[in-house]
């Protein structure tokens, strides 16, 4: 008779989201349960702390509750309590860390304290991706990274952002545009319309991220403020005051919100191909809040089929791509399996630990 399958709860509030799942065996998803904040937050014009920490606190237990309910598992079968210590807001980080040691001491299992941008590098996993070797993008709200992915746990960061994230730059641009919170989101619906060349329209947003992408020492790093600042003036002009800028028509918003979004998926696409040529992989995956951007998904797989050597993208589906718990619960299993548990005293750290660099 084959083993049970380990059977991990994972929870996450690392941010915005409070989430829990259950995953069997690092890849069957049983329950991924996710409460967004965006409405709280929207007033704000984005993520303020001490709100996010107060609403993981509200509903964090029932969350857990449903999350087993709907796997149909209790507290006592499980193998172990995965949680997100790892980077995030520390107080929003303390909720799910509390609620984790709370049922770990309770159910006497296990505690595995994930890092969360390694749970988005794992999330194509869940989808069905088994190929290794792969580069891997992450491109968030907080992070951009690529990766070169030997194995779930063996991990090394081939290139980082030297300012703002790729969600970031999303989120400030579309604020710029008056196109409201999560910006990455209203931005890609705002740019959808425009075809063709205008999405061109602005073609020193193009050169002008291009001219600032990885202008620093690693080719392999990002940076998204060049391009940012380039729609920031454009749409200040030269002689209006700091913060003063122009009414533009709904056309031009769009023309914008679409040239931006050209640019920002251009030098994710460039980046991770070049990625994949240097370290001689063939095959890619994107994950992460802004891998569900549509346009991104349409020139990466684009630019990648006319490589010299082919390479096959693989883009979880969006539900995997925003921030979730299942990604952390199926990472979990991988240290489940070779006995690596934290203590108690798990803290929360604001900071990315970066993979060992290659
Ligand atoms: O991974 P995620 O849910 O949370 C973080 O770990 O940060 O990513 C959230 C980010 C936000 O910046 C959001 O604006 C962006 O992902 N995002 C998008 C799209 N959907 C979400 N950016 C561009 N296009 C989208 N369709
Ligand atoms: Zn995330």
């Amino acid at each position: 008779m084959s083993e049970p399958k380990a059977l991990i709860l994972g929870i996450e509030s690392s941010c915005d989201e409070t989430a829990a799942a259950v995953v069997a065996g690092g890849t069957t998803i049983l329950s991924n349960i996710v409460a967004s904040q965006f409405d709280l937050h929207r007033p704000f014009g984005g993520v303020v702390p001490e709100v996010a920490a107060r609403a993981h606190c509200e509903c964090i237990t029932a969350l857990v509750d449903e999350a087993l309910a709907t796997a149909g598992v209790r507290g006592e079968q499980l193998s172990a309590i995965s949680v997100v210590n790892r980077p995030g807001l520390v107080g929003a980080l303390l909720v799910g860390i509390a609620a984790a040691k709370s049922l770990a001491l309770a159910w006497d299992k296990p505690l595995i304290g994930i890092d969360h941008i390694l749970g988005h590098v794992y999330a194509p996993a869940l989808a069905g991706l088994s190929r290794y070797p792969h580069v891997s993008l992450i491109v968030s709200g907080g992070h951009t990274s690529l990766y070169r992915v030997t194995s779930p746990t063996d991990i090394a960061t081939l290139g980082q952002t030297c300012d703002d994230a790729a969600g970031e730059a999303f989120d400030k641009v579309a604020k710029m545009l008056g196109l409201g919170f999560p910006g990455g989101p209203a931005l890609a619906a705002a740019a959808l319309p425009v075809v063709g060349e205008g999405r061109n329209l602005f073609s020193h947003i193009v050169t002008s991220s291009r001219a600032h992408a990885g202008a620093a020492d690693n080719p392999l790093d990002f940076s998204f403020s060049g391009l940012k600042t380039a729609v920031y003036y454009h749409l200040r002009g030269t002689t209006r005051g700091h913060g003063e800028l122009r009414t533009i028509t709904p056309l031009e918003r769009e023309q914008v919100a679409a040239s931006f979004e050209e640019a920002a998926c251009l030098i994710m696409a460039e980046k991770a191909l070049a990625a994949c040529r240097r370290e001689g992989i063939d095959t890619l995956t994107i994950s992460g809040g802004v891998a569900c951007n549509k346009r991104l998904r349409e020139i990466v797989t684009m630019r990648a089929a006319r490589e010299r050597k082919p390479v096959t993208v693989f883009f979880p589906p969006p539900s995997l791509c925003t921030d979730n718990a299942a990604m952390s619960a199926g990472l979990a299993y991988h240290y489940y399996a070779k006995g690596q548990f934290s203590e108690l005293d798990l803290d929360a750290d604001s900071t990315p630990k970066r993979a060992k660099a290659v």
